[in-house]
């Protein structure tokens, strides 16, 4: 089965053409183009630049695809929301019109949802042990997940993809994780795409006095929530200090500040994710969306796994593509729902 997928959601023009064989999702051909270096001079995504940009490349994209005597195709399927409403118009649009020349069926995808099951691109299916709790951590939304086969009737479910259920154990109450990434390093005079560019200043970085220049916000002990609106307030604070005492920090300090930063935040989401793995008695445990990109975040949920000596692996998607937005998962997402219907 062939399928091309379609993702346009933000700030990335994603084009794939998938190959799925029963055992394993394997990525033919994948383009895409990234307006970074477009928003780069605005200092972050501008909705309007982006739905033209989209509207610019979507055609490039696709003739580069060289998809014109594909019509072999099965189905394309596109992000139809949560997202910009003006870039997700685009990827609608293109998808419709490419569905009407090859008369195939256009499937609506959740974009959340496709970031659920990203971690399930070029790996066996037995490598994801259910019940999974999974953390979605991008710049938009910062939530928990427990993805089972088996019905949990003690949890709301959100959705159901084919055979496995999705429930939402926690998000955040204000800022998402990505967000705050974004926002730290505007205050520090990062450039976009910020999240890469801080943690690269954190790994320049030292601890501050003992370590914990920034308070942790862990909400109620026994809340799966989050909150990052109040960090960025905090390193607002210390820079404002810094400022009244005449003191422009250097770029030592801005690293420092970058890891204390970092560190704030990953501690809160790797002990979040345990914590809820615990409660739910998870398998595995995983990370997906943009953040999981955070080599430091990978590293923090390892070592507090190891502290507390549980046997419950944590994985992410099996390439940092599949961590940021990407038209994969959004291909994925649908074939498990076609899956399930294929095997009634
Ligand atoms: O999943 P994604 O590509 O798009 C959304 O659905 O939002 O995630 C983008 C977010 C941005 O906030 C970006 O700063 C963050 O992921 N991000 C990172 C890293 N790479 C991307 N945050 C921390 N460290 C990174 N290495
Ligand atoms: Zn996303």
């Amino acid at each position: 089965m062939k399928t091309l997928a379609i993702e346009t959601s933000c700030d990335d023009t994603s084009l794939w053409v998938i190959h799925y064989t029963w055992t394993s999702f394997e990525v033919e051909k994948l383009l895409a183009y990234s307006q970074i270096k477009d928003h780069e001079p605005y200092g972050g995504v501008v909705p309007e630049l982006a739905s033209r940009l989209h509207a610019n490349k979507i055609i490039q994209v696709f003739q580069k695809l060289e998809l014109w005597d594909l019509a072999d195709i099965d189905f394309i399927s596109v992000t139809t929301h949560p997202g910009l409403p003006g870039s997700l118009v685009i990827g609608k649009t293109a998808a419709g019109l490419l569905g009407e020349y090859f008369q195939k069926p256009v499937m609506p995808v959740n974009h959340i949802h496709a970031h659920i099951v990203s971690i399930f691109l070029e790996r066996e299916y037995k490598d994801i042990e259910l019940p999974a709790v999974i953390l979605t951590a991008s710049g938009w939304h910062n939530d928990l997940y427990l993805l089972d086969t088996n019905p949990h009737s003690d949890l709301w479910i959100q959705a159901r993809l084919g055979k496995y259920h999705i429930y939402k154990l926690g998000s955040s109450r204000d800022d998402a994780s990505g967000e705050a990434f974004d926002k730290v390093s505007k205050m520090l005079g990062g450039p976009y795409p910020w999240g890469p560019w801080i943690s690269k200043q954190a790994a320049e970085g030292k601890p501050v006095g003992e370590g914990k220049l920034f308070r942790r916000i862990r909400l109620e002990e026994w809340s799966l929530d989050f909150s990052f609106s109040g960090i960025k307030s905090q390193v607002n604070n210390y820079l404002t200090k810094m400022k009244n005492n005449n003191h422009t920090p250097s770029e030592q300090e801005v690293c420092d500040i970058a890891y204390e930063f970092q560190e704030s935040v990953v501690e809160v989401l790797s002990q979040k994710l345990i914590q809820a793995g615990q409660k739910h008695g998870a398998k595995t445990l995983w990370i997906c969306g943009g953040v999981s990109a955070n080599r430091r975040l990978r590293e923090r949920i390892q070592d507090d796994i190891q502290d507390l000596n549980l046997p419950i692996p944590a994985m992410k998607p099996t390439k940092i593509v599949y961590s940021t937005d990407n038209a994969a998962m959004i291909w994925v997402a649908w074939i498990i729902k076609k899956m399930a219907e294929d095997n009634t």
